[in-house]
């Protein structure tokens, strides 16, 4: 049996445009996702989801398309869970030169699923990181970002970044722009992240604003617009400037808001955190729903959403300077 867990992240900058190039600056958070796998000696998959803050379920299915689990859950909710699990051993026996390998797989984990948190992202890469391991095979964590990366890739019909994934596997605050991925420097930050209890379609969000980039000169320019806000964000971020941060977390907000990635219930929580003083405030990840990320380093963001309606959950997050890890 073998143990891997990898962060979520929130985003400082930059989604949606990282899509297109433009840079993005995510930072992993201590909530982790934990996979546990242990080999089959036939080539089935076990999948066994406790806790991903929906019902838990277990299946067991193997590689015919005619086979459907007979759970009682909905079926999207089987073809997102089972999906990233899907992709991730596809590398992993690509990986391992074992195509007949299966496995029995645990997923664990304490981030919000599609929330905008990189739940997906750390399932896939903790995944990949425990099943190789498993069969004995151990990867750099450059090579576990890049093929959990794929397994996005495949999952998400070719429209994902490398941010999430080489965030996840790293740890700390990284920059990427296109296949360049590094990670820089970042000071304390005092993040605190709002969650109103749903979450977005990222697949449909991200082909939202490739329509709109293709009406509108002007929506693409938005997104070149990120671009510039995320440069600047670098500058700011080497600095430990907190104030500057938040005055471009608001910008890119509003520009992300514009390409209607934004929705009520975000609007509202990023709207409760600067009115309690909150040096600024953003939606982060795909939007639609999920979560928003604020920087104060006093109580009273947290306090303020405690009471906002729509808002279900808040909480600090400590940056995560750790990335994938045998557990
Ligand atoms: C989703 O967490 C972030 C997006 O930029 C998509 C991606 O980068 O793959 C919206």
């Amino acid at each position: 049996m073998t143990v891997s867990s990898a962060p979520g992240k929130v985003y400082l900058f930059g989604e949606h445009a990282v899509v297109y190039g433009e840079p993005a600056v995510p930072c992993a958070i201590e909530r982790r996702a934990t996979v546990t796998v242990e080999s089959r000696d036939d080539d089935r998959l076990r999948v066994d989801a406790e806790d991903l803050s929906l019902d838990g379920f277990t299946i067991e299915y193997g590689r015919g398309t005619d086979e459907t689990p007979d759970v009682d859950v909905s079926e999207s909710l089987i073809r997102a869970a089972t999906g990233y699990i899907d992709a991730s051993v596809e590398q992993v026996r690509e990986a391992t030169d074992s195509p007949n390998a299966g496995f029995d797989i645990t997923v664990e984990s304490d981030i919000p699923l599609g929330a905008g948190l990189g739940s997906s992202a750390a399932v896939t890469v903790a995944a990949i990181d425990a099943a190789t391991r498993e069969l004995g095979v151990s990867l750099p964590s450059d090579e576990i970002a890049d093929r959990a990366y794929r397994a996005e890739l495949e999952v998400q019909d070719g429209e994902a970044s490398r941010a999430d994934t080489f965030c996840s596997a790293t740890g700390g605050a990284v920059r990427v722009e296109g296949d360049d991925c590094r990670a820089i420097e970042a000071p304390d930050l005092p993040i605190v992240v709002g969650f109103d209890g749903g979450a977005g379609d990222t697949g449909k969000l991200v082909a939202g604003v490739r329509t709109l980039r293709e009406e509108y000169e002007f929506a693409a320019d938005t997104v070149e617009s990120i671009g510039d806000i995320v440069r600047q964000g670098e500058r700011a971020l080497a600095e430990g400037d907190i104030d500057e941060l938040g005055k471009l977390m608001n910008f890119n907000h509003g520009l992300l808001e514009a390409l209607g990635v934004s929705s009520r219930s975000l609007d509202n929580m990023v709207w409760a955190a600067r009115d309690a003083g909150a040096s600024g405030a953003k939606l982060t990840g795909a939007g639609g729903g999920g979560c928003i990320v604020a920087l104060d380093p006093s109580d009273e963001t947290e306090t303020a959403l405690r009471f906002t309606p729509g808002c279900e959950d808040t909480f600090r997050a400590e940056l995560d300077t750790e990335g994938v890890r045998e557990e």
